[in-house]
Order: C-alpha cells, then structure tokens, then sequence
C-alpha cells in the first residue's frame, strides 16, 4: 500500500525531525500533541531547520514552502485517522506509550502500520497492549532526525511481516538506511553506544581527565564527530541514564550500573543542551 499521509504522535525534538524529514520527502504529516504551544514549538523548529537548508542552498524556497503546507497540527487523536502509517514519539515511559498506543490503534484504520520511535521500551512489551499487534513495529530514528541516515527497524514477538517491509520501504523513502534486529534492550546501536558514554562518565568521575580531553582523545583517538560527553548533552543525559537503567534492570549485569556521576547531573537538572547546561554549557 503506498503512503501518502503519516501521523506523528509528539511534536517534540524526536517527533518534530520525523515529520520535518516526511514532509521534505514529499508525505502529508499530521503532526500531534497535547496542545497548540507543543505543536507550534515543533512546527517553529521545522521552519528554522528549513531556512537553514535554504540558506546553504541544499532547498529550493518553493520546496521549503511546499514541505511546510504538508504539516498540519492536530490536538485530537481522532484526527490521525486519515494516516496510513503512525509513529509514536512521546516520553519515554512504558504506560504513557501503551495508552497513547491503544487510542492510536482505536482511530487507525485496519491496514496502517503503528510504530514507536521508542530508544528503550521493549516493541513486544509495548505490542502486547494492542488488538492487532502484527502490525505494530519499532521505528528508531537518531538525532538529529535530519542528519542522521539510520533507522533502526525492530520487531517484536508479534511483528508482521507486512508491518516489516512496510517500514524498511517507508524508511528509505525518507532517504534513510534501515537496518532490520529483533527487539532486546536497547536494540543494537544503543547496546553499543550507551555503555561507551556511561564509562567515558565513569572517566570523568574518577578524575582521569576533563570532560574537553576525554572528548577530543576520542574524536581524534577513533574518528568520532563529537566525544561521548558533548554527544551525551545532545542525547539528554535523563534520556542516557533512563537507557542505563533499562541494562541494568533487564541485563542483570553490574556493568551496565549509570555512573554516579550521571545520576547527580540529572537529579540537578542539567540535562545537556536542552536546559542548556550538561557537562557542557550551552
Ligand atoms: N537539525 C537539523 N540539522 C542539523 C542539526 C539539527 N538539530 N544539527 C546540525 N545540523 C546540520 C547542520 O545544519 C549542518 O548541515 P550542513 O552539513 O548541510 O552544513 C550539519 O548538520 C553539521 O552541523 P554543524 O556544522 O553545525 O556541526 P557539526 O559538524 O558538529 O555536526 C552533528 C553536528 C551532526 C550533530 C555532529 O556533531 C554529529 O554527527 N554528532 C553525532 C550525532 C550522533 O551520534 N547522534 C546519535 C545519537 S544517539 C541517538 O540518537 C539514539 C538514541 O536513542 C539515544
């Protein structure tokens, strides 16, 4: 089935990258929040990003304005029913999502695909609330949503394979690469790069180096854009520890305990470049 019109439910810095990269791709996005500031915020940030590829000349002014005419709010769910592919990209919190979920699955209609842009929650867990859970997918974008090119696809214990080859086509056309794994903590990319940012933490704790070396050391040392620390502040270190604390509870393994020092940062509210202060200042 071709999609013309996808739903996103969040219109936060997750939500509103998705809808920026459909709408640029030429799909209809209805964009979903809780209220009209949310969704004008996400809408706004859009707009900026839009600019900016005019300005560099990666965007002609006509298509800036034709992907922009292809959003529209919604505060109602039942406005979301018109979409032929949904991707939920709210807080990250097993019984928000299952809810949001089921009043999703309620206004689909029968033959979209409902996804979850979750980095941590279990698909199976979460497709477990739902009638139809065959078609029900993760859909694991990297921020930031425009620039990155992966997309982690994931299926449950109950994915369809419809549900699969829908997603893998839908995330190519969005220009992205999708890689296919089986759900697990943390899927594949952040098993790999949480653990790496939680031990560079563990660096900093113990007072090896600063947060500036230990950064440059791996930028230079292994070729990465930016350190484990600046890309933490990126992530949100609340979104790196809650990742930390899914290892640890589900892994039961020791070496995936958060370092204490990621632990302070977050009960005093320095979250990275969101409350413009991490390890760095913004
Ligand atoms: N939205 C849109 N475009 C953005 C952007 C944003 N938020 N931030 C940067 N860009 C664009 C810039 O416009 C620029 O575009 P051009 O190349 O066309 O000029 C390009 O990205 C590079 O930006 P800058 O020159 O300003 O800065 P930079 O070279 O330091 O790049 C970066 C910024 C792309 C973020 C780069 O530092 C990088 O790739 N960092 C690593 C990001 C990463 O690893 N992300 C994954 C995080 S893990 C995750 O998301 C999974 C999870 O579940 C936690």
């Amino acid at each position: 089935m071709e999609i013309k019109t996808v739903g996103i439910i969040g219109a936060g810095q997750m939500g509103s990258g998705i809808a920026q990269v459909c709408a640029v791709a030429g799909l209809n996005v209805i964009l979903n929040d809780v209220n009209e500031a949310a969704i004008a915020r996400g809408i706004a940030g859009i707009a900026s990003n839009l600019e900016r590829m005019v300005a560099k000349q990666k965007l002609s002014a006509d298509d800036r304005d034709a992907a922009l005419a292809r959003i529209r709010g919604a505060v109602q769910v039942e406005e979301l029913a018109p979409a032929g592919f949904l991707i939920e990209a709210a807080t990250e919190n097993l019984e928000i999502k299952q809810k949001i979920l089921q009043g999703v699955e309620r206004i689909a209609s029968r033959d979209s695909i409902i996804a979850t842009n979750t980095s941590s929650v279990s698909i199976t867990k979460l497709a477990k609330s739902l009638e139809h859970a065959d078609r029900f997918i993760g859909m694991h974008f990297f921020n930031p949503v425009p620039v990155m090119g992966l997309v982690e696809v994931i299926s449950g214990v109950q994915t369809g394979e419809q549900a699969l080859a829908e997603t893998l086509a839908l995330a190519k056309r969005l220009d992205k690469t999708p890689i296919a794994v089986k759900n697990a903590p943390g899927f594949v990319v952040n098993r790999i790069l949480v653990p790496m940012i939680n031990e560079a933490i563990f660096v900093l704790q113990e007072g090896l180096a600063s947060a500036e070396d230990i950064d440059n050391g791996m930028k230079q040392g292994t070729n990465q854009p930016i350190g484990p620390l600046a890309l933490a502040d990126l992530i949100g270190l609340d979104t790196v520890l809650s990742i930390m604390e899914v290892f640890y509870r589900d892994f039961g393994d020791t070496k995936y305990r958060p370092a204490q020092l990621l632990k302070e940062m977050v009960d005093a509210g320095r979250l990275g470049r969101k409350t413009k202060r991490g390890f760095y200042q913004y």
